[in-house]
């Protein structure tokens, strides 16, 4: 039977590519896949400090801010196992073994890394970067995991993956790892950044006004949205090649309510942004309401704790049998 897992850094508040690409299919997916179709979320806090140490408290914060989050858009702990990575250290060991299956050159080239890598002096560049995607096989591959639901921003990783279930079965002389698939939603995939359609929304964009998150407050998303990146070129045409900034809001409206592009031919430029506000106000208000409920609550400790021991039961088990298949039992 398929098994769906997927990871989320904890970056605090998710943005709405975040939700858009990844967590409103989830939740989709929760409600639409048949009972017996198991589904695992976790939260990757190991992932999260690739890039160097954080701030302990502020990591702390954000880890919680993010589970509480996810649980605010519908993410269901009785229909998935939700979890935090570092509760499990199977998954570092299986790192470790699928480390040697991979090439520093391969790893190397991969555009993200290469991307971020950019970013420190030459000499600086943390090892936990270009081990990044074997960490994130180990997270898919400890639950033998076969669909992996991620926007189109994973698909690097994806390949990655691939090599390794393939590499390891060959190696190791049997099938053990089913090759997994990824599930990307076509329109949702890549949602650009409100000040540069030509970038993903980030949360590690410096500037705070491309992207919205899902603890915004009314006017915050009014303003992120009059900031949004659009041309002086009049009224609106839908032209992605010509006018990629107002492309991009009207595709964003698109995606989030039943406004099509050819309902906006001939608006101004405010009235598209204040539609736009409208409708993210409409999206995003529920979900902040929920998440202020929840931080109020300690569901999250006691979600964090069950669930963590139910995971890693699962995680030994999986992680004798790769044991015994490397020779190390
Ligand atoms: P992360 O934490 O950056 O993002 C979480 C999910 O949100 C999606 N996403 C987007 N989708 C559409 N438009 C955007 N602008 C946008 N920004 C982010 C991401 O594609 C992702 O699905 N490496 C992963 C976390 C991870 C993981 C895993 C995922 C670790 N191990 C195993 C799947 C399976 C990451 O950094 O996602």
């Amino acid at each position: 039977p398929p098994i769906y897992f997927s990871g989320i850094q904890p970056t605090g508040t998710p943005h709405i590519g975040n939700y858009l690409g990844f967590i409103r299919p989830w939740v989709q997916l929760q409600q639409t896949l048949p009972k017996d179709t198991r589904m695992i979320l976790s939260v990757v806090d190991q992932h999260a400090i690739s890039t160097g140490p954080k701030n302990r408290e502020q990591f702390r914060c954000d880890i919680r801010r993010m589970i509480s989050s996810l649980l605010a858009c519908g993410v269901d702990p009785k229909r998935c196992l939700l979890f935090r990575q570092s509760d499990l250290p199977e998954i570092a060991q299986l790192t470790w073994v699928l480390s040697s299956l991979q090439t520093i050159a391969k790893l190397n080239r991969l555009p993200q890394f290469k991307e971020k890598a950019s970013k420190y002096s030459n000499n600086a560049v943390p090892l936990g970067l270009l081990i990044y995607p074997v960490l994130q096989a180990a997270d898919v591959f400890i639950f033998r995991a076969t669909h992996v639901p991620v926007g189109e921003d994973q698909s690097q990783h994806m390949n990655i993956l691939s090599d390794l279930a393939l590499s390891f079965n060959i190696n190791y002389g049997q099938e053990y790892f089913p090759q997994p698939k990824q599930v990307t939603t076509e329109i949702y995939g890549r949602i650009k950044s409100l000040r540069d359609p030509t970038k993903k929304m980030s949360k590690s964009d410096p500037t705070a006004k491309s992207r919205i998150e899902l603890s915004d407050t009314k006017d915050e998303i009014l303003e992120k949205c009059m900031k949004g990146l659009t041309d002086n070129l009049g009224p609106i045409t839908y032209d992605p090649v010509n006018r990629p900034g107002v492309a991009n809001l009207t595709d964003l409206l698109g995606a989030i309510s039943s406004v099509k592009p050819s309902d906006v031919e001939g608006w101004k430029t405010t009235q598209l942004k204040e539609k736009l506000a409208e409708e993210f106000e409409r999206m995003v208000r529920p979900i902040r309401e929920r998440l202020n409920e929840i931080e109020q609550g300690d569901e999250v400790d006691r979600i964090l704790k069950e669930n963590g021991e139910l995971a890693r039961e699962e995680a030994v088990r999986n992680m004798t049998e790769i044991k015994k298949i490397v020779g190390f039992i």
